[in-house]
């Protein structure tokens, strides 16, 4: 009745911004990430017929109303599904920082599903996991699996075809740089993006538009990324990220997750490129002040000293696409490595 799992963050380069049915956690469009090697939640569950309610410690201390409600809601889920009655103790510790837009969500729902599941008896293909980790958390679907990874929005009422999908593994680019910009002051987050994103859809008037031009652009950079083509998807990247940005800031109230020193860093690969005259970063962010800025490792030098010298950049950390999600103590099956892949059943 006890379970570890360690997941990983991840950056989305073709956002998830909206929810077409709250109830089942079904998104308005598919989306595209990069799951990352340096960040990692790591989670352990042990169900307890002992116990007189769930304990939630989260990076060491006793989580709050908020991120422990989520938590329960999510054991409900599980309990209901295993027919476990039994109360949880879950020790969860992130080593980045929580609800500043570095994703924590996902790696956190990502870690919660593998290990609740597990210590509840449930041995869920990692589809099936990709599909509960998404009532957690939507971008936590596409952290089950490492490397570039596609959550696919589905069609069905159901929701029985909405899970991610790996496209392709760690390795594919092992040029691929993204150094993430901590930028001093990152305010944590007051709102959930699942509750953001839901003003978005009411009120942005640019709305439609984003969601009309999403299916084209997404295939436009799961090409390039197949095709390691730096010249096609930098570009595709910053027009996707301009895009979310431009929903945000368009919603009433008005979203602003970056601060000047975040503006600065876009402005800085602007510049970069402009004088390459050719692109060699991009940027993107999703919600919350740090950049992520992708280049290639013969470019890193450069990109890096520029980025170092504007004012309030905290630091950069070099980052790297990453692995599955891993259980430990391994699960059975093939290799017994642990990797969610490695139960066999996608
Ligand atoms: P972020 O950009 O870090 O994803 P969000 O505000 O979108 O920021 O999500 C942060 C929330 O996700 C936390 O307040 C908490 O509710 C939940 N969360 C973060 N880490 C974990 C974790 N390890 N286990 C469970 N829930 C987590
Ligand atoms: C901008 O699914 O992470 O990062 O669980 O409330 O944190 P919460 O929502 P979540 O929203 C992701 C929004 C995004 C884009 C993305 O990751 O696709």
């Amino acid at each position: 009745m006890q379970a570890t799992c360690e997941a990983h963050p991840n950056i989305a380069l073709v956002k998830y911004w909206g929810v077409r049915d709250p109830e089942r956690a079904l998104p308005f469009n598919s989306s595209l990430s990069v799951t990352l090697d340096r960040f990692r939640t790591r989670t352990t569950v042990r169900f307890d017929p002992s116990l007189k309610a769930d304990r939630v410690v989260l990076n060491g201390t006793e989580a709050g109303p908020g991120p422990r409600d989520g938590v329960v809601r999510f054991l409900d889920r599980v309990r209901s599904t295993a027919r476990v009655n039994a109360f949880a103790d879950v020790d969860s510790d992130n080593n980045f920082p929580t609800a500043t837009g570095l994703a924590s969500s996902a790696s956190g729902f990502a870690a919660l599903a593998g290990a609740a599941s597990a210590a509840a008896g449930l041995a869920l293909s990692d589809r099936e996991l990709s599909r509960l980790a998404r009532f957690g958390s939507g971008s936590a679907a596409r952290s089950v699996f490492g490397g570039f990874v596609e959550w696919r929005a589905g069609t069905r009422a159901d929701g029985s075809d909405c899970y991610a999908v790996p496209l392709y593994p760690a390795r594919h680019w092992p040029s691929l740089v993204d150094l993430v910009v901590l930028v001093e002051g990152a305010p944590v987050k007051a709102m959930r993006s699942s509750e953001a994103m839901q003003w978005t859809v009411r009120s942005s008037p640019q709305y439609a538009r984003r969601q009309a031009e999403l299916p084209a652009r997404l295939a436009k950079i799961r090409r390039a990324i197949g095709a390691r083509d730096p010249d096609r998807l930098f570009p595709l990247v910053m027009e996707e990220c301009d895009s979310f940005r431009e929903v945000c800031e368009t919603t009433v109230p008005s979203l602003d997750y970056l601060t000047p020193t975040s503006r600065a860093v876009l402005a800085g690969v602007r510049e970069l490129n402009r004088k390459a005259g050719r692109p060699v970063a991009a940027y993107t962010h999703d919600a919350g002040a740090h950049v992520h800025v992708f280049t290639l490792d013969r470019h890193l030098g450069r990109v890096r000293s520029r980025l170092a010298g504007i004012p309030g950049v905290e630091r950069t950390l070099t980052v790297r696409p990453g692995p599955d999600l891993l259980f430990a103590p391994p699960r059975p099956g093939p290799g017994g490595r642990g990797r969610a892949r490695s139960s066999g059943s996608r």
